[in-house]
């Protein structure tokens, strides 16, 4: 969704800007903008702060910004917009009637009517059809010589969420920034401060970085920056070093961040098995949970609050759980069950899976259950994140930043965590070690099957081509494979536009049957266990009724295969492994259709990487 970068110290700004703006880019957005307070002299009549917006691509606000553009402190946005259309005018940054205060913001701001038709009445004009513009009033309504107290004033009148940088011309190299339901991340360069909506912006100067918090305001200058809370008292910060490298947020050999991504995937599920393979005891080492033993026996049920790919995760992590480690569980989709008064019972685990951290369903559903008494530890891959850091423990996925709008990598490794949880809580229950070390060397096993499962790359885009002009799809499956059908149906939705319905296998004769015919192919997932004739069965009643059928089965499944019209082989691994080595073709056929078809495969239409809004 939208983004925010500021800027001040030594530099040209501008360039700063609208580098940053353009690694943030994958959040997806519809028009960027800067504003930079100009150096050198000012001619009479000229407004000190340059404000450059264009709608569309960065590519086209780059071509607007002059080369030499003078200046050394700045604020830059990406806009993905949501009160008012897309418009040069509707782009941030936003600037109050004197032209010398610019405001950028991420979030909503709830009251803005009532507050644009008093701001009105006091005189100001608007240029826009944001509810962010009130901003840029309120904070001139109340300035009186400095920007942060006036900041904070206008703060008080604002009900919503918001992540706001702002300037003005009369405090050269000031900027001041404002967190409150949407992330902001100062950087700490050296005799340069920068100020993000995500830390992937600030990763090309700094790995110093300190992460505000919500009700929190930083005010900034190149050499020094000061954060004070809601209450206006100091607060004391504290610098965190980003690990991930910057080679990490680049595509280098691959045309897309998508392809990198998912190609990434066996070095990404090693990261997070990576020193938490307990050899000794047959079981998982997992420090973050931040649970003693006997708390962790106590646990009776699980409950997963997801969104999307994640919520996918959950749905494969908890029949895991019941399966395996025989625990009740069940998971959730955060934006129903944060407006659904849920019963938070005790011994209950809650997990809040999210690779970005940052989605404002899965967060707010977590505070929910926080505030009802609830323990809720988070299974995060964007470490600092808010829901890594507001949560009582967790496990991070180690998947490396994934740029990519449609989700590859981190599902993965969010499998990993749940293997690995799973395995922890099975070994305190009915598991035995014996049992405990044969899950281990399967899981380690894991990202060289995956490796092996990549290798159909060829032939699942020699597929794709053949079928990415079908209008609709079935992705069907059963068990653990079940929501792995659900993920790659959604998959081929988000990047390439068809139509595709994930299903359980045994629910099409309840009614999906009834849209199969030669332009309906069904996507199906055989797995290699007594669910697999069972699904045969289920192909054979699509073929009966003329519809294509592409099959993704275990190499070397000759019956199988004779059915199918298309056949993917993937390697033979135990059935309870299985959806490590289902996910990668699912993934390359969305992927291939969506270059079949000329989409923009990292930046989908209308989708955003990480949705902090409702
Ligand atoms: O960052 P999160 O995992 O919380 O995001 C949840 C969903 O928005 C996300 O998985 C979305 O469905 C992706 N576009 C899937 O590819």
């Amino acid at each position: 969704m939208c983004g925010i970068v500021g800027y001040t110290g030594p530099r040209q700004a501008s360039r700063i800007l609208v580098e940053g703006l353009k690694r943030l880019e994958y959040r997806g957005y519809d028009s960027a903008g800067i504003a930079v307070l100009k150096g050198g002299p000012i001619a009479a009549g000229e407004r000190p702060l340059v404000v450059i917006k264009r709608k569309g691509k960065i590519a086209e606000l780059r071509k607007a910004v002059p080369k030499d553009l003078a200046g050394s402190s700045g604020i830059g946005h990406t806009r993905w917009a949501t009160h008012g259309s897309v418009t040069d005018a509707n782009a941030h940054p936003h600037t109050d009637v004197s032209g010398k205060i610019a405001i950028v913001h991420n979030g909503i701001i709830e009251n803005y009517v009532p507050l644009k038709e008093m701001l009105e009445k006091e005189g100001a004009v608007f240029l826009s059809e944001t509810d962010s513009e009130v901003i840029a009033h309120l904070v001139a309504y109340h300035y009186d010589g400095d920007l942060e107290s006036a900041l904070k004033a206008a703060l008080g009148h604002m009900r919503g969420t918001y992540g706001i940088a702002a300037m003005h011309a009369d405090e050269p190299g000031r900027i001041v920034g404002a967190r409150n339901g949407s992330p902001l991340v100062l950087g700490v360069g050296d005799g340069e401060m920068l100020l993000a909506s995500d830390v992937t912006a600030l990763l090309a100067h700094t790995t110093n970085v300190v992460y505000l918090n919500d009700g929190e305001v930083v005010s900034m200058t190149p050499t020094d920056f000061r954060i004070s809370d809601r209450d206006d008292q100091a607060v004391d910060p504290r610098i965190d070093q980003i690990t991930w490298k910057l080679g990490a947020i680049e595509k280098g050999r691959f045309s897309c961040f998508m392809e990198k991504e998912i190609f990434e995937q066996p070095e990404s599920i090693e990261r997070a098995l990576t020193g938490r393979l307990d050899m000794e005891y047959g079981s998982a080492k997992l420090g973050g949970l931040n649970l003693a033993k006997k708390d962790l026996h106590a646990i009776e049920r699980v409950r997963v609050i997801a969104a999307g790919t994640s919520w996918h995760a959950g749905l494969v992590g908890c029949q895991l759980l019941e399966s395996v480690a025989r625990l009740p569980a069940q998971a959730e989709l955060a934006s129903e069950l944060r407006y659904r008064n849920p019963v938070v019972e005790a011994h209950s685990l809650y997990l809040a899976v999210s690779q970005s951290g940052e989605t404002a369903d899965t967060l707010y559903a977590m505070r929910e259950i926080q505030r009802r008494g609830g323990a809720v530890l988070g299974i995060c891959n964007v470490v600092g994140s808010t829901i890594a850091r507001e949560s009582d423990g967790g496990i991070y996925v180690h998947s490396g930043p994934e740029i990519a709008v449609a989700s590859t990598k981190a599902f993965t490794s969010q499998l990993a965590a749940f293997y690995l949880l799973t395995l922890s809580l099975a070994r305190m229950h009915d598991m035995s070690h014996h049992e405990g070390e044969r899950f281990l060397e399967e899981l380690k096993a894991a990202p060289e099957a995956v490796r092996r499962s990549l290798q159909q790359r060829d032939h699942i885009q020699a597929i794709a081509k053949r079928y990415a002009r079908f209008h609709d799809f079935l992705f069907l499956g059963r068990g653990l494979l079940y929501p792995i059908a659900l993920e790659g149906a959604l998959k081929l939705k988000e990047i390439s536009y068809i139509h595709a319905e994930g299903y359980a296998s045994g629910e099409i004769k309840h009614g999906p049957i009834a849209l199969i015919s030669p332009e309906t192919p069904s996507l199906f997932l055989v797995p290699n266990d007594h669910l697999r004739e069972k699904t045969i069965t289920n192909m054979k009643e699509i073929k009966a009724r003329g519809g294509p059928i592409i099959a993704v089965a275990q190499e070397g499944d000759d019956l199988v295969a004779s059915i199918a019209d298309e056949y993917i082989p993937v390697p033979a691994v135990d059935s309870l492994f299985q959806p490590f080595v289902m996910v990668p073709p699912l993934q390359l056929f969305a992927y291939f259709c969506a270059l079949e078809l000329g989409r923009d495969v990292d930046q989908p239409r209308n989708l955003a990487k990480s949705v902090t809004v409702e």
